[in-house]
């Protein structure tokens, strides 16, 4: 069976498409739309509850849209309402699982780096994962403050950027960490500015390729994959803001993954309202 009801992926803002560069590659037939809810971005430091009627409203537009599962393309969302999502929808839910294992498992200094946002670090599956795999490393976690709104702006490749970057990692390095695990999926976008400021034998962690690999695992189980290539597959993207840094960011992932997002439509200020 062959299922071509489009995928739907949702974040705060922009940085769900660092997720959505990992489908593409992973699943290059199937159509997504997008939902960045940029209005409201970002999300961090609100409480739980607003979160949760937040990403109800965009999981029942997506719904309305005709999504056959939903990809909560943000740490965030993933840590305050999948569990509430997963109880209330019967759509399959894939989030977000902070790269702890992997940096982990990986980890020659017995030192690992988490960066991520204030409210990824209160959820139940950061607190678990690290107890459950980081109990006998030393983790050194920080709050980007201020990050996800440089990349919302477009400004993610400036001195402002490196700066505040190289506050957050100053004081991971003085652990000694070889491994750095992007927590909050805006962060990928700062990839080439990292790269500059850490010492070479700093591994980068972005957990998108993984969750991608999930997502295909997750339409196989549902026999939901869209088995063949067909000329209607479609990108829709929808803000509830503006969607120029989408514009931006979109055009990025084509040219560094060399996949077409075929079909592209956006549309701006596309409120979905909080009942
Ligand atoms: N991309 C979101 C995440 O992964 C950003 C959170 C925010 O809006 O603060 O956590």
């Amino acid at each position: 069976m062959s299922d071509s009801r489009p995928i739907g992926v949702f974040d705060s803002g922009a940085g769900g498409l660092s997720v959505l560069k990992a489908l593409v590659k992973e699943l290059p037939n199937e159509s997504f739309i997008y939902f960045a809810d940029s209005a409201n971005c970002p999300y961090g430091s609100k409480p739980k509850d607003e979160i949760i009627a937040l990403s109800s409203a965009i999981t029942d537009f997506l719904i309305s849209m005709g999504c056959k599962v939903i990809v909560v393309a943000c740490n965030t969302a993933t840590a305050a309402a999948i569990d509430w999502l997963r109880e209330n929808y019967s759509v399959p839910f894939i989030g977000m699982e902070p790269a702890i294992k992997p940096a982990a498992l990986n980890t020659k200094s017995k030192s690992i780096g988490v960066l991520a946002t204030a409210g990824t670090f209160k959820g139940r599956l950061y607190i678990e994962t690290s107890h459950k795999y980081a109990s006998d490393v030393n983790v050194c976690y920080q709050v980007g403050e201020g990050l996800v709104e440089l990349v919302e702006q477009g400004i993610e490749n400036t001195h402002e950027a490196e700066d505040l970057l190289l506050k957050y990692v100053k004081p991971m390095l003085e652990c000694n960490i070889d491994q750095l695990v992007l927590g909050c999926t805006h962060y990928p976008f700062f990839k080439p500015l990292l790269e500059k400021i850490l010492p070479p034998n700093v591994e980068i962690i972005d957990p998108s390729p993984a969750v991608a690999k999930q997502v295909l695992k997750v339409l196989v189980e549902n026999q939901m994959l869209l088995d063949n290539s067909v000329d209607s597959t479609y990108h829709t993207f929808y803000s509830s803001g503006s969607t120029d840094v989408l514009k931006v960011l979109v055009s990025k992932i084509e040219e560094e993954t060399g996949c077409e997002l075929r079909n592209r439509v956006f549309f701006d200020t596309f409120i979905v309202p909080v009942s």
